[in-house]
């Protein structure tokens, strides 16, 4: 997986626009879904924070939430923590470098977007869902979107012919075409519905659909 560190930190929020169609509408999206479930007080956990853009855009929306932003990138969480000093956002932020150790937070909602798809489906994902799960209170909310398994056989050349049309570069083409194939780990929907239930997630609820990015909702049961 890319390593989200030095040059790949300092440029991902330039990088990630060109790289994920439909990045701003997820984040919208996902906002919109979580003040329309928390409208007062709530305590969002953000696994795989990266720059902050989903601290920036939900603290904008409700002044009372507070947040939790976690990441393995201390480099990302650097870049992040500069944003929200800058914003005044920073007494509402905690910062969580590193795993999650079991049932360290209760939190209303976890969102978790652009971030399983570098996990391995080979326990570690399973890992990742549980993890989560167990930062939740009883029927919270777990937001996830990451890229699936193609639905179509020409889905993924229209995704780089979309990533082209919002700037990428012919060298930034062939390097993602390289990634989407080895440094991607994704899995369809079936499988994502057996993570989720071993988890202790209820079914999945589809919210965003973007090509190959799709995101869904689940309560913890
Ligand atoms: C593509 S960025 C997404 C950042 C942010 N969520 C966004 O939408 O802009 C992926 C982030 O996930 C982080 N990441 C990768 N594996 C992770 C894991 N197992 N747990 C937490 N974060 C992880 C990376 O360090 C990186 O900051």
């Amino acid at each position: 997986m890319p390593t989200f560190t030095g040059e790949e930190a300092q440029n991902y929020d330039s990088r990630i626009t060109k790289l994920v169609p439909g990045y701003e509408l997820l984040h919208q999206l996902s906002s919109a879904q979580l003040l329309a479930l928390y409208p007062d007080d709530a305590t969002i956990l953000i696994v795989g924070a990266g720059t902050g853009k989903e601290v920036v855009e939900l603290a904008k929306l409700n002044h009372t939430w507070r947040f939790i932003a976690q990441d393995v990138s201390a480099d990302m969480l650097e870049i992040a923590d500069q944003y929200f000093t800058k914003l005044k956002i920073n007494s509402r932020v905690q910062l969580h470098y590193g795993a999650l150790s079991p049932s360290a937070y209760q939190v209303d909602a976890v969102l978790c977007l652009l971030v399983m798809h570098f996990v391995k489906d080979n326990g570690d994902k399973a890992r990742l869902f549980k993890q989560m799960s167990e930062q939740l209170k009883p029927n919270g909310h777990l937001f996830i979107a990451d890229l699936e398994k193609p639905v179509t056989p020409f889905e993924r050349d229209a995704q780089l012919i979309a990533c082209k049309q919002l700037g990428l570069s012919e060298k930034g083409e062939q390097h993602m075409r390289v990634n989407l194939e080895h440094e991607f780990f994704p899995v369809d929907k079936i499988r994502l519905a057996e993570l989720l239930d071993a988890a202790g997630f209820g079914v999945a609820k589809p919210y965003f659909k973007a090509l190959g990015f799709s995101g869904v909702v689940a309560t913890k049961k």
